[in-house]
């Protein structure tokens, strides 16, 4: 088994080192080799995703990913910000299939923004579609405007685009997601608007006769994003683009009260994955040893679980940390009066304790 071990910048590098301390604390053999990625890579080589990094990653059995960017690097010319290390992972391995699962740990009702009789129980799964939609589309860029009534003027331009097979395929996955959980699957779309939307939601029905055992409603998005604050718990899975999927998975992780719980997981077609954290860099907390490192640690149970094959140390991983919370562990993002305030590396040494 081997993991390609990438953790960017800002709090990546403390989160990952305590998801690798988990790992090591398990009865199995990794092969595992870090290298930069992101902010970290430019400076050592000149570009975010250098060649090595890559190969590296095409080579692994999975990769452990923590956060890449920093604002030190907006006014980097687009080909060199880190963002475009993850895009280009994403692309260069196929990743087209995006779990974000959003789910409210029992112990931490209290830290979310929304009332507890709202999101106790919550428990959604959000596939988003990764390598196609207006993130990749061509043409795209800055342009002398030709029409319309500003016609002469600067403009700068995406493609929104998706192709059938695209669409069909993850609409495949969302569906056998769906069988294992509740059986019901919500496409988001803007069809009422947006010619790709209405491609998208043909597809998804088409898609659908395979699988009459599973209910599908479809929805808009900006009604999405208001039935998630409204009323979370009438979602299980939801599919959706690319752009949409970014945006609602945010939402849907502040649900469950803190971003710094949720893992990721994105794979391709031969179930090699990446993982990695739902959140970011967040630079402004990086070094001080404050981040929470439960969504990456639980990024890689994810990992053990669809690319490693690997359950039951998913499980167990899996358990460690609903064991801490149950002790009253809390990084300062889910802390609340009552529960015990700890760094970083103290919630990963609870974790491995509680293993
Ligand atoms: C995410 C992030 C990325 C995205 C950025 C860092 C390119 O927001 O994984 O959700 O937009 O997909
Ligand atoms: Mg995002």
């Amino acid at each position: 088994m081997k993991i390609a071990v990438l953790p960017g910048d800002g709090i990546g590098v403390e989160i990952v080192a305590e998801a690798l301390k988990v790992l090591r604390a398990l009865d199995l053999k990794f092969e595992m080799e870090t290298a930069p990625v992101g902010g970290a890579a430019y400076e050592q080589t000149g570009h975010p995703l250098p060649e090595s990094t890559l190969n590296l990653a095409k080579q692994a059995d999975a990769i452990l990913f923590g956060a890449v960017g920093d604002w030190k690097y907006d006014s980097l010319e687009r080909q060199f910000r880190p963002e475009q290390a993850i895009l280009g992972l994403r692309k260069h391995l196929g990743l087209f299939a995006n779990f974000r699962p959003a789910i409210c740990y029992e112990q931490l009702v209290g830290a979310s923004s929304l009332k507890p009789e709202l999101i106790a129980g919550l428990d959604i799964l959000i596939v988003r579609e990764l390598t196609g939609d207006i993130y990749f589309g061509q043409p795209r860029g800055r342009r002398i405007a030709s029409d319309g009534a500003f016609a002469g003027a600067e403009e700068a331009f995406d493609t929104m685009r998706y192709t059938r097979p695209e669409i069909e395929r993850i609409a495949h996955v969302a569906f056998q997601a769906a069988r294992k959980r509740s059986k019901k699957v919500t496409s988001v779309d803007k069809a009422n608007v947006l010619e790709t939307f209405q491609f998208w939601k043909d597809v998804v029905t088409q898609v659908h006769q395979d699988y009459p055992d599973v209910e599908l409603e479809h929805m808009y998005v900006d009604n999405a994003a208001m039935q998630l604050v409204r009323a979370p718990k009438k979602f299980d899975v939801v599919v959706t683009g690319n752009m949409f999927g970014d945006i609602l998975s945010d939402e849907a992780s502040m649900l469950t009260g803190s971003i710094g719980m949720l893992p990721s997981a994105s794979l391709n077609s031969k179930n090699q994955g990446l993982y990695e954290p739902s959140h970011g860099s967040a630079p402004d907390i990086a070094g001080k040893g404050v981040a929470n490192p439960l969504a990456t640690i639980l990024s890689a149970a994810m990992m053990l679980r669809f690319s490693l094959n690997q359950e039951e140390a998913a499980q167990r991983i899996e358990r460690a940390v609903q064991n801490v919370l149950s002790q009253g562990l809390r990084t300062p993002d889910i802390w609340s009066e009552g529960t015990k305030q700890v760094g970083t590396a103290q919630m990963g040494d609870a974790v491995v304790k509680a293993l």
